[in-house]
């Protein structure tokens, strides 16, 4: 049977699948680098009331997890992953690209070059890491070559680490235990043991449809995003309830409702997805638990579960998860890319 794949070995050795394991297996090492790098950046303790955070694809999930742990404590925040961004006054606005390239957030970053002071870059290279240079913008250095998105728990650590300087403490967590959870998802543990390779059994069979509330709608969206580029997977995303007035009437046969639960989730909300599966059916739905009961840890765990899980359905429909096509294509051939790319070079000198 195909899914015996996920538990052989040689599979494995094919140097793509090698290399994407290698570095997922590597998320909490990497979180710890990239919190060093964001703690050796100079800063002094500021009022920080209003921030913005510019990124796109795989660095623009980074600014909606940071905008949703800076929101937790009041402070009010804007995720912009346009070609501009909403002017305003701003205390602190992070631009995060992993390669330093990507013509949305270099453009609305261009805005703000007056007020150099209150920029902080994370990136691992590029036009982003020359701005900085050029202009004495604080550059949150991560590790480069590999896939912007591969580099998730990096550029999350960079800025978790930046804030702490700033005064906002955020990265206490038990790393080990993330790493206890990490080993139930690794490639050794076979499929009656390990979540992540029955959900890519499931996944690889049906059309996947992930269903989120507010408390998870970041990892749902990571693993829709985790699908479309490592798997190929085509993958539908909604948002439940309003999902349940309309989207369900037309969900297809082969459709399978994928629900990340938290330990957060209300108590309607519960009850609902429960209703949800008498509905369907148990078999047309799949859970996704993390283990951990704090906040920021249960996030980086459902990252980590998503992540698993997008490698493993590349196994089984047999592509290559490091590479992208049609992403970098259509940078090639976009008019407006290049102009912003030229802008930026005479910006550059
Ligand atoms: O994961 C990917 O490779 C993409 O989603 C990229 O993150 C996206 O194209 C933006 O590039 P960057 O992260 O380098 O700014």
């Amino acid at each position: 049977m195909k899914q015996d794949l996920l538990d052989g070995e040689w599979v494995y050795k094919e140097e793509n699948y090698r290399r994407a394991f290698e570095l997922i297996d590597r998320y909490v090492d990497a979180f710890a680098d990239g919190l060093s790098s964001g703690r050796s950046i100079r800063a002094e303790e500021i009022d920080v009331k209003r921030v913005l955070l510019l990124g796109i694809g795989g660095s623009g999930i980074v600014c909606d997890v940071v905008a949703e742990i800076l929101s937790s404590r009041g402070i009010v925040t804007h995720v912009s992953k346009e070609y501009t961004a909403p002017p305003g006054e701003w205390d602190l606005i992070i631009a995060i690209s992993y390669s330093g390239n990507t013509s949305e957030t270099l453009n609305s970053l261009l805005q703000f070059l007056d007020q150099e002071d209150k920029i902080v870059a994370v990136t691992s290279n590029g036009r982003l890491a020359r701005l900085g240079e050029k202009l004495g913008i604080k550059v949150v250095k991560v590790r480069s070559g590999i896939p912007p998105r591969y580099a998730f728990p990096d550029m999350l650590g960079g800025i978790l680490g930046y804030l702490e300087k700033l005064g906002l403490d955020f990265a206490k967590m038990n790393l080990e235990e993330i790493k206890e959870f990490q080993e139930g998802l690794k490639k050794d543990k076979r499929i009656d043991e390990n979540p992540a390779k029955e959900a890519a059994v499931k996944i690889s069979k049906s059309h996947p449809i992930i269903y989120v509330y507010r408390e998870v709608r970041l990892p749902g969206y990571r693993l829709k995003c985790e699908l479309n580029e490592n798997a190929k997977v085509f993958c539908h995303y909604a948002e439940i309830p309003e999902a349940l007035h309309n989207d369900i009437e037309a969900i297809p046969r082969n459709g399978l409702m994928i629900i990340p639960r938290s330990f957060r989730e209300p108590y309607e909300i519960s009850k609902t997805i429960e209703a949800l599966s008498r509905l369907l059916g148990e078999e047309k739905s799949l859970e996704l638990r993390a283990r951990s009961k704090s906040y920021l840890e249960e996030i980086i765990e459902l990252f980590m579960l998503s992540d698993y899980i997008s490698l493993y359905t590349s196994v089984l429909r047999g592509v290559n998860p490091l590479i992208l096509h049609r992403i970098e294509r259509l940078k090639d051939i976009n008019a407006a890319y290049h102009e912003i790319k030229r802008r930026l070079d005479e910006e550059l000198g």
